[in-house]
């Protein structure tokens, strides 16, 4: 990765990116289509937001904000929490980290066992926890003035990285006639803003599916109580970073149809994902259901489901039927099934 090799890092800094790509094929109505899933996981501490951690870090170190004594404080679902305490603790930094209530325990444990103090706001109802966790950050950024908050709402540096990193390592393992769509999940929209601006630019064919939660503000609208909320997956506020021409379709999912999409797929593949991971590739067959020129399909997987507990082998209890729609792709990823064809890349080497 290009931003580790120029910033001396840690061991685990030059770790970051160059994820697995494992692709799924299903057949169905006499046609083949192929969903391919970045495995972000296989990141240094578990998911995509170890790209996130560095780059934003490494955008304070370079304008002299962040030095040796200060103290880094961000608010976060987890992971990003737990890639900024890890590499904290190995560049020197003191962390504290607001998270709320779902925040995956284990997640918790690991921030504190990485020395970051971890504060957790309890739920606010309507989906406004996030403004409780950002009034949390905001108090400690008026009386510790040894404080840094790498903003991962606002900062450039987030969707930078997946522009100058996530989208282009994409972009190389495509097929030859190219992905014919890319799904990405939004929180603060980082990700999908970083890879839409790539493909735009470089890869101007592929359609771009924005996934985001029923009850999510992320690209805009309201944001509401969400049964079975999985950590990571849409946010209650509007992302800074997405434009209307960064998609092309936009897919909503309840939780618990994404949580759904993630059984099936463990249960079928052995393939573990987190929710919104689940989701991007729920969006994805949907997709391929309506646009029968959709062939090869690239699911952006930010984490795996380890650590959630909310990820059970079905469907959550207690959450009622899908809609038709989702219920039939639901049902097509009963038939997916590992492919052997190689990454174009790694088939080339
Ligand atoms: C599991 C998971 N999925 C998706 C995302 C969304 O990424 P972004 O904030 O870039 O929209 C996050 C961010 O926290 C996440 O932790």
């Amino acid at each position: 990765m290009e931003a580790a090799s120029a910033h001396e890092g840690t061991r685990e800094s030059a770790r970051i990116g160059s994820t697995p790509l494992r692709p799924l094929r299903i057949r169905f109505d006499g046609r083949s289509v192929r969903l391919w899933l970045k495995l972000e996981a296989g990141n240094p501490y578990g998911s995509i937001k170890a790209r996130t951690a560095h780059a934003l870090l490494a955008s304070l170190e370079a304008n002299g904000e962040l030095t040796p004594g200060r103290r880094v404080v961000e608010s976060t679902s987890g992971n990003l929490g737990l890639a900024l305490a890890g590499l904290c603790a190995a560049r020197g930094y003191l962390c504290t980290l607001v998270v709320e209530s779902n925040t995956p325990r284990s997640s918790i444990d690991q921030m504190a066992a990485y020395g970051a103090e971890v504060i957790t706001v309890p739920e606010v109802s309507g989906g406004r926890t996030i403004d409780a966790r950002l009034a949390v950050v905001a108090e400690i950024l008026a009386q510790d003035a040894t404080a840094v908050w790498t903003n991962q709402y606002t900062n450039p540096a987030n969707p930078g990285v997946h522009e100058s990193d996530t989208a282009p390592e994409l972009a190389r393992a495509a097929p030859e006639e190219g992905w014919d769509t890319v799904a990405v999940a939004v929180s603060t929209g980082g990700t999908l803003a970083g890879i839409s601006r790539y493909f735009r630019r470089h890869m101007a064919a592929t359609r771009i599916i924005a996934v985001d939660a029923v009850g999510s503000a992320a690209l805009g609208g309201t944001a509401a109580e969400r049964p079975f909320k999985l950590a990571g997956f849409g946010s209650g506020r509007r992302s800074e970073f997405i434009e209307r021409h960064h998609w092309d379709h936009v897919v909503r999912l309840r939780d618990a149809d994404a949580a759904d999409a993630c059984a099936r797929i463990r249960n079928r593949t052995g393939i573990s994902l987190g929710g919104s991971a689940g989701a991007a590739v729920l969006a994805s067959v949907l997709r391929a259901i309506r646009d029968p020129a959709a062939r090869e399909l690239v699911c952006v997987c930010p984490d795996s489901a380890e650590k959630y507990t909310q990820l059970l082998p079905g469907r959550p209890a207690g959450a009622g039927r899908a809609d038709e729609s989702i219920a039939e792709a639901l049902e097509l990823l009963d038939l997916a099934q590992p492919d052997e064809t190689l990454p174009r890349e790694r088939a080339h080497a």
